[in-house]
């Protein structure tokens, strides 16, 4: 049995619970950390609680760490657990900065310990299926890409949350937010080459560069073009997270058709050429779980198990974070950007 202490109990620490009961023949949560006591109650009776960190790392039994806490966090936590010779599994976006991700694998190498980023999107079936399908060439040669996140935080953190604070979470909408699509984008499409970037600061929400929407236009290695769009503080938006493709021969897309959400693709080579068919992710991404954090645990139990790096380690992760970095410093600059 592999043992796991999680750090950090909102929506995503919820998620990582699930994810290792969904795996209890192979893995166990043997400590749970947050500094907030009243969250800890809930869990108290199932698992042995810890509201201080240091106390969590003297007395908690574990292999292996996960961290579910404000980004700020992700470096120093990140780097204790190593330091005392755990496994890390740590939340979107690995870190603020680049430098920040330097520091995490160095200390995963010298503790010679696994070190992956919960880049859920990478472990999601809609997402693996994408890039299979891709990859397999039934939409000839990729021309562009749209791709969008929109959600309004203010449902689920307060004014004042450390999320709106630039400080804190490193960035704003696409930071916390649109990372997802940014990783997805290098995983799915390729490297990215050029950037320009607008970001807009609307409220007395967000302080210290925490933006509340950015627009980035993008080009590809392969040649395609992309536009990102993002916002974390939408008035009730009618779409949530979508993804477009379009090449020479085919089109998919991830979104909402048909009242149905899913992904779909429309090509040259299906049936039927001109109607778009709702893809079974099944047939591309076999023994897949559907809920992304128990395919993604799975994989850090595996790559700790066979000492090999996970999808996402720190070196791949950092290049979402390096990206990002530079889709700031291009809206700082107001000019394009070459990666
Ligand atoms: N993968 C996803 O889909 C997804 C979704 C939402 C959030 N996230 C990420 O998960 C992380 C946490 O986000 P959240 O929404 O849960 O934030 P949050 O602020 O709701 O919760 C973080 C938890 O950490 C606790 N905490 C803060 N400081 C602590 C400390 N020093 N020691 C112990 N506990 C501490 C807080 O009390 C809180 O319960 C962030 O990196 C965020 O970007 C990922």
């Amino acid at each position: 049995m592999m043992k796991f202490g999680l750090v950090g109990l909102g929506w995503p620490g919820q998620q990582h619970i699930q994810a290792i009961e969904n795996h209890s023949e192979i893995m166990e949560l043997t400590a749970v950390c947050d500094a907030d006591e009243s969250k800890l109650n809930n869990w108290s009776g199932t698992y042995p609680t810890f509201s201080s960190i240091n106390d969590f790392f003297a007395n908690g039994e574990m292999d292996a760490v996960i961290l579910a806490v404000p980004h700020h966090l992700h470096e120093p936590l990140a780097i204790q657990a190593l330091n005392n010779g755990k496994h890390v599994l740590v939340e979107k976006p690995m870190a603020r900065t680049s430098q920040e991700c330097s520091n995490m694998i160095e200390a995963a190498e010298a503790n010679n310990r696994t070190l992956m980023i919960a880049q859920n999107w990478r472990y999601t079936p809609w997402c693996i299926a994408a890039k299979k399908i891709i990859q397999s060439g039934e939409l000839g040669k990729i021309q562009a890409v749209r791709t969008e996140w929109l959600l309004n935080f203010r449902d689920s953190f307060p004014k004042g949350s450390w999320i709106y604070n630039g400080e804190l979470a490193g960035g704003g909408a696409i930071t916390s937010l649109a990372i997802h699509n940014v990783d997805a984008l290098r995983f799915i499409i390729g490297e990215v080459t050029e950037i320009f970037t607008q970001a807009l600061y609307t409220d007395d929400w967000s302080t210290n560069k925490a933006e509340n929407w950015a627009m980035c236009q993008l080009k590809f290695r392969n040649g395609a073009i992309g536009h990102l769009f993002t916002g974390y503080t939408p008035y009730n938006p009618p779409e949530h997270e979508v993804l477009y493709v379009y090449g020479d021969q085919g089109t998919l897309f991830f979104g909402e058709y048909q009242n149905e959400r899913g992904l779909w693709i429309c090509s040259e080579t299906r049936k039927d050429k001109e109607k778009y068919e709702k893809v079974d992710s099944n047939q591309y991404a076999k023994k897949l779980h559907q809920h992304p954090q128990t395919n993604q645990i799975l994989h850090f139990y595996e790559s700790i198990k066979s000492v090999k790096r996970p999808e996402t380690d720190g070196i791949e992760a950092s290049k979402t974070i390096r990206l990002v970095e530079m889709m700031y410093e291009s809206s700082n600059k107001h000019k394009n950007v070459n990666v």
